[in-house]
């Protein structure tokens, strides 16, 4: 899903974006004099955000008063400072966001103190519907969650969830048997229209809304308060944390038991986004509440700031973000929220799908994926009406389609395209059509709202179906067809998991040094909560995929890892789950990555590879991040502080970030990289012996090769060296470094190295 506003980012306020927007009003004004839209453009107010790094005072309250103080000083009055401010950040970090001219935010830049003022942005949650395949089926899951229900683990923590909301009526947000919030939770119940005080119970423990920074347009279909209407945050909260609830599925489709990740975790409900689309400032206001109430993991389901000082300083509090990383699949570079102090998340499908059969007059059999619930389409043949190229489009469709099965061929396929299929379906379904067939690059992208279309079948094809299908129809003259009601299936017989087509792709193009995204997770037709409104036709279980639904179950990893390691920081929590994941796939062969070819996954597909959480659960090793390093980090890559003492070669690779993942975007030579290892398994003396993978066209070492940990040696550095094979300016390659005890305790890092020739500059976002 694209985002409407792609690439402003955040950083410096130096006027060139806003020129542009000089630009684009002129030409949009041109009857009207040029001095009169200049001038009212420097009137018009837009949202700005102030930061101003860390906090000067403990006292919150002194915090906004000295924010007041600074927007007076430009303004001239109190009274205008009130008008104009809409957040004060007073928790986490220092910062403000406020409606301001351009050239009141620009006097606001230059004074001493503030780090960087920026527009305000909107982002987009990230999901796409679909349904292909299907599950809640990561089942080597279960004995950990199993483990962590039998001692209530995770009972707990608190997962905070910044999205569109929650339905708490939903059995899914049921509190029995939990006892009161933990005594450290110091958040509140945010009260409003649909959401009074007993919305919030024992097990949503809390739950605010932020508006203030929001056009009231984007109100239209909302309701102020936490009550979701869209069904995007009730579907990541039950993921992340939604109780056991057995026996549900979607018209009888995917029966089984709905659950979180962590069962028994506490929910606390930020809901900053408004009809999907998430401002900034408000994600930002989510995140200082967040700390402050208590949260011990975050879940931003959101195409959220490439470059973000808000999350470094949630991170720095002891605090996990679990970020999705994006629906822009399968073209690489597309990857979102790579900072290194982020979990951020890939998607794969999972071992169920749901076989139709397509029968065409000729007795022809095809086998689809598709949710078919209608008889009437099960039951007989229909007539086929075909579009083919350039037909297919919306408005081409009309009353004629009425009962028959619409047949679709258009000559392209890419993601716009499948938006368009969108528009065409809604077409079908407005015009009575009793199905739709049409190619689909990949089955498990489909963009559109049409699940609940019951009466409507809506059946996407591989295109060698679609092209026999086609050759059928333009020889007979009454073609006709029949798709069977769906059935589901559960196995290896479909190999999972495989890296959704459109999960994003690595390299970060903001820190190429940084290895992303870092995991994959489920995120294809994923049956969780949803809002009992007429859009979902009172179904309580919903199938959604994206990133957006991959995202909420690592949070819910997370959460369970905490419980059972509540010392660990979040780039431990992040080690673990990222030193620990499955390679290969149900039937033990490498797993693949969907897109407009399969192909082996690489880490640009899927980071270190499939979570596991079992695994997660005793590492053996972790690699450890301070927040200082992370700070430090921030400021090397252009930050906001001092850039002294930096070894990270610009734009080049990070020899300085303990990750658990190597990137070298620009090898030359020769370039080594050192990682530190900390001992968390049970027993104190280990002996871990490296195991390495070396990319195609590199040759690797460790220094030492063996690491030996005692009761007082229990961190140990390592030097990993790189050093090109060939003379070949080349695409990246791909390899591992593992650490393994002999016994059940395998460490494994990805690495991805390019040999380059030529200088290949990156530039940072702007
Ligand atoms: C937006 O909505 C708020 C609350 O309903 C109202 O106070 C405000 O005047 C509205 N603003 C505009 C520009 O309509
Ligand atoms: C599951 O639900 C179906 C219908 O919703 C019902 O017929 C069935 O008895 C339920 N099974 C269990 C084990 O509760
Ligand atoms: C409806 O669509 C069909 C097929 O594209 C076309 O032949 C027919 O002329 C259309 N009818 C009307 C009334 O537009
Ligand atoms: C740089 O290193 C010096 C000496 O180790 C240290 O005193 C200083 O604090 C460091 N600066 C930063 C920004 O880390």
């Amino acid at each position: 899903m694209a985002q409407p506003h792609q690439g402003a980012g955040l950083h410096p306020f130096n006027g060139g974006g806003v020129h542009c927007v000089v630009i684009v009003f002129l030409l949009l004004a041109l009857p009207l004099q040029t001095s009169y839209v200049v001038g009212q453009l420097s009137q018009s107010k837009k949202l700005y955000i102030v930061y101003l790094g860390e906090r000067q005072h403990d006292d919150a309250d002194l915090v906004t008063a000295s924010h007041h103080d600074m927007l007076t000083s430009i303004l001239g009055s109190k009274d205008e400072t009130l008008k104009s401010i809409v957040y004060s950040y007073r928790h986490v970090f220092s910062g403000f966001s406020a409606r301001l001219t351009q050239s009141q935010a620009r006097e606001i830049a230059g004074l001493s103190g503030v780090l960087r003022v920026t527009e305000n942005q909107i982002y987009k949650t990230q999901t796409t519907r679909s349904w292909d395949f299907l599950g809640l089926g990561y089942s080597n899951t279960n004995e950990l969650l199993a483990e962590a229900n039998s001692n209530n683990y995770g009972e707990d923590i608190i997962i905070g969830v910044i999205d569109t909301g929650i339905t708490p009526e939903s059995a899914s947000f049921d509190d029995s048997g939990y006892g009161p919030p933990p005594s450290r939770w110091k958040g509140i119940c945010q009260v409003g229209p649909s959401f009074g005080a007993n919305s919030c119970n024992r097990k949503i423990i809390g739950a605010r809304w932020y508006a203030d920074d929001i056009e009231n347009s984007t109100f239209a279909k909302e309701i102020l308060s936490p009550r979701d209407t869209g069904g995007h945050g009730t579907h990541t909260a039950s993921t992340a944390g939604g109780n056991i609830v057995h026996n549900v599925s979607f018209r009888g489709i995917a029966a089984g038991t709905a659950r979180g990740g962590a069962p028994r975790a506490r929910l606390a409900i930020y809901k900053a986004c408004w009809s999907e689309h998430c401002s900034n400032a408000g994600m930002l206001k989510a995140m200082d509440d967040a700390v402050h109430d208590g949260v011990d993991v975050l879940s931003l389901s959101i195409s959220g700031p490439d470059e973000d000082p808000g999350t470094l300083h949630v991170v720095a509090n002891g605090i996990s973000v679990v970020y999705s990383a994006g629906n822009d699949g399968p073209t690489a570079q597309t990857v979102k929220n790579s900072s290194p102090w982020l979990l951020t998340v890939a998607a794969t499908t999972m071992d169920r799908s749901f076989p139709v059969v397509i029968t065409l007059g000729n007795k022809e059999k095809f086998v689809a994926q598709a949710f078919v619930f209608s008889e009437e389409i099960a039951s007989q043949f229909s007539e086929i009406q075909s579009y083919t190229a350039n037909d297919c489009k919306a408005d081409h469709i009309n009353s004629t389609v009425k009962g028959k099965i619409v047949f679709c061929f258009p000559p392209t396929f890419s993601p716009s395209a499948q938006l368009n299929t969108g528009r065409f379906f809604a077409a079908v379904v407005a015009n009575g059509g009793r199905g739709f067939i049409w190619p689909l690059y990949n089955t498990d992208s489909f963009l559109g709202d049409y699940l609940a279309a019951s009466t409507t079948s809506l059946v996407p094809v591989d295109y060698e179906i679609a092209y026999r299908i086609e050759q059928y129809i333009s020889n007979d003259d009454n073609p006709k067809a029949k798709i069977s009601l769906t059935r589901t299936t559960v196995g290896s017989e479909v190999p999972a998991p495989r890296v959704a087509a459109f999960s994003s792709r690595g390299p970060s193009s903001i820190y190429p040094g940084v290895l992303k995204p870092d995991i994959a997770a489920p995120g294809v037709s994923v049956l969780a909560a949803a809002p009992a409104t007429a859009s979902f036709q009172g179904i309580p279980y919903h199938f959604l995929s994206g990133t957006s639904m991959s995202c909420p179950h690592v949070t819910g990893i997370v959460a369970v890892l905490k419980s059972i390691h509540p010392q660990w920081s979040p780039a431990a929590l992040k080690s673990a789950i990222m030193t620990t994941t499955r390679t290969l796939d149900n039937n033990w062969m490498p797993i693949q990555a969907n897109g407009y070819v399969p192909k082996i996954a690489d880490p640009f597909d899927y980071g270190a590879g499939f979570v596991n959480p079992t695994k997660a659960a005793d590492p053996g090793l972790i690699y450890d991040i301070s927040a200082s390093d992370y700070l430090k980090f921030f400021n090397c890559m252009g930050g906001l502080g001092p850039r002294d003492n930096c070894t990270t070669a610009k734009g080049g690779s990070l020899t300085d970030l303990n990750l658990p993942s190597i990137a070298i975007p620009n090898l030359r030579a020769f370039q080594s990289a050192v990682r530190t290892v900390t001992n968390v398994g049970k027993l104190d003396d280990a002996v871990y012996t490296a195991f390495l993978e070396p990319p195609a066209g590199v040759e690797m070492a460790v220094e030492p090769p063996v690491l030996v940990f005692s009761k007082d040696r229990k961190v140990q550095s390592f030097k990993v060296t790189f050093k090109t094979t060939r003379k070949v300016q080349g695409d990246y390659t791909f390899g591992s470094l593992a650490w393994h005890d002999g016994g059940s305790h395998w460490v494994r890092i990805p690495i991805a190295v390019r040999i380059v020739i030529q200088d290949i500059v990156y530039s940072k976002i702007s």
